[in-house]
């Protein structure tokens, strides 16, 4: 059959295309490219060509049958290389195989379910300075404790001291990113303007910290954990890594892995606030688990069925990462049109989670849909907040331990009243954060 040239898509800008609207409101223009040209979408960005999926099967293709034919999409990845450098979430090829494998065991079931208990007892420690009646940023919150729990489990690190540094740091670069996004041209990052001197300066900030990690981690040579496997990694020349190497790497890990999880917790305590019941029958399974003092713990997991349900809606509704980007790097066919090498590829589970051919009433908050195997009986990427293929979130066992216990400690010993509903706005960059953070008042629950 000869290909389709080109799929429909919206009209843009005579030289920009559609790249105002991808800096202006990108959860939109996905879901508009869904709503009103269909499952394959053609957009341009300043004479860039790019296509919109939102059909399961083609997503499959690009992240599965045939992930050798996509990389990762430049336009998106180099606006943060500057943080990530070439670590495993931006790394390609060969190399990337050959960190992924190093990686692999610290994410292993067995090794995961030993996290456990410092994810709780992290946690039931920050929920011991919560007073009843506070008002609190939760996500300010769960960013610190899910920093704290990710480097004290991979890295056996305290970074108490540079929570504040390293989230500022991340603040600064994210809103750097965004307007980068927005931006039709790109600044070579040598240039001395105020946003690349703040996203420079949020790099050095950052780096400051993960060397102080990686001096320390040295001295105290053969360390289990993931950051001493990877220091005691040999090339096949009998190479250890470089320090920058294990820098990216150790970056990679400590961002990726305490971000999303955190914007998953904050988008559930937010939709828990909206939904009261839904938290009660949260309260009721724990209290039937756990009974009325005990914290929660690994073995309690497979008990924690609806807890573990309200995550997955909750990541259904609001996935931390909003949208996966790829590039072709062969020509190819996607639902009969002709991609050409170099052609981005959008995927985003924003969309494709409120896709109402696979989820009943698509925009509720309903955590028993996800009961019995509603999960097995979809399409395998009508639902994919870990993405999918050889790519796939590395933590994605380890994200979804830590959510359902420190959902599990949260709601057993409190309620969250949600401050300012007008308050709550969405700030998608490279993940979906709340733009100004989510404040709520806590009450104590009186039986704990
Ligand atoms: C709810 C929490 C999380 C979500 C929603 C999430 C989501 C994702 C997604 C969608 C990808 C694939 C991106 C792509 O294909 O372009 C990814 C990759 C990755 N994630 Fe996560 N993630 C979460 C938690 C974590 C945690 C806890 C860690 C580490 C402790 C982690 C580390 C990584 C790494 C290193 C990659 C790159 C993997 C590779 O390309 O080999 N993530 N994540």
């Amino acid at each position: 059959m000869p290909a389709l040239r080109r799929p429909p898509g919206p009209k843009g800008h005579f030289l920009l295309g559609n790249l105002p609207e991808l800096g202006s409101d990108i959860l939109e223009l996905f879901a508009s490219c869904a709503r009103e040209h269909g499952e394959v979408a053609f957009l341009s960005l300043a004479g860039w060509p790019a296509f919109v999926l939102s059909n399961p099967e083609h997503i499959e293709q690009v992240l599965v049958t045939d992930h050798k034919n996509f990389i990762k999409h430049t336009f998106f990845w180099r606006h943060v290389r500057g943080i990530f450098g070439n670590g495993l979430l931006t790394s390609e090829g060969d190399f990337w195989l050959r960190q992924r494998r190093l990686a692999q065991p610290s994410f292993h079931r067995d090794r995961i379910a030993a996290y456990g208990d410092v994810m709780v007892s992290y946690t039931e420690h920050a929920l011991d300075q919560w007073r009843d009646g506070d008002t609190l940023d939760v996500h300010h919150e769960l960013m610190r404790l899910t920093l704290l729990i990710v480097a004290k489990v991979l890295f056996d690190a305290d970074v108490a001291q540079e929570v504040e540094t390293i989230g500022g740091a991340l603040d600064d670069a994210t809103k750097e990113i965004a307007s980068r996004f927005r931006r039709p041209f790109r600044i070579p990052d040598a240039i001395p303007i105020p946003g690349n001197l703040r996203y420079k300066r949020a790099v050095r900030r950052l780096d400051g910290v993960v060397h102080r990690i990686i001096d320390q981690h040295r001295d105290h040579d053969g360390r289990g954990d993931l950051l001493g496997m990877l220091m005691q990694a040999r090339d096949d020349e009998g190479r250890p890594m470089t320090t920058e190497q294990l820098r990216d790497e150790a970056i990679t890990i400590l961002l990726a892995g305490h971000e999303t999880t955190a914007i998953a917790l904050s988008w559930t305590c937010y939709l828990l606030s909206k939904h009261p019941a839904v938290a009660e029958n949260i309260h009721t399974e724990l209290t039937e688990v756990l009974g009325s003092t005990r914290a929660p713990a690994v073995a309690d997991l497979p008990r924690l069925r609806f807890t573990e349900m309200v995550v997955m809606e909750a990541m259904r509704l609001y996935p931390p990462a909003y949208a996966l980007g790829r590039e072709a790097v062969n020509d190819c066919r996607i639902a009969g049109y002709e991609v050409a090498a170099g052609t981005s590829i959008f995927i985003s589970p924003w969309v494709v989670h409120r896709d109402a051919r696979w989820f009943d009433r698509p925009e509720e908050f309903l955590p028993e849909r996800w009961a019995g195997n509603a999960a097995q009986r979809l399409p395998r990427f009508a639902y994919f907040p870990f993405g999918g293929g050889p790519r796939i979130c590395i933590g994605n066992r380890f994200a979804m331990m830590e959510a359902v216990l420190l959902l599990a400690c949260i709601v057993r010993r409190f309620r969250l009243v949600l401050d300012d509903e007008k308050g709550v706005a969405l700030f998608p960059t490279i993940t979906l954060r709340p733009a100004n953070g989510i404040r709520m008042t806590v009450r104590r629950r009186r039986s704990v």
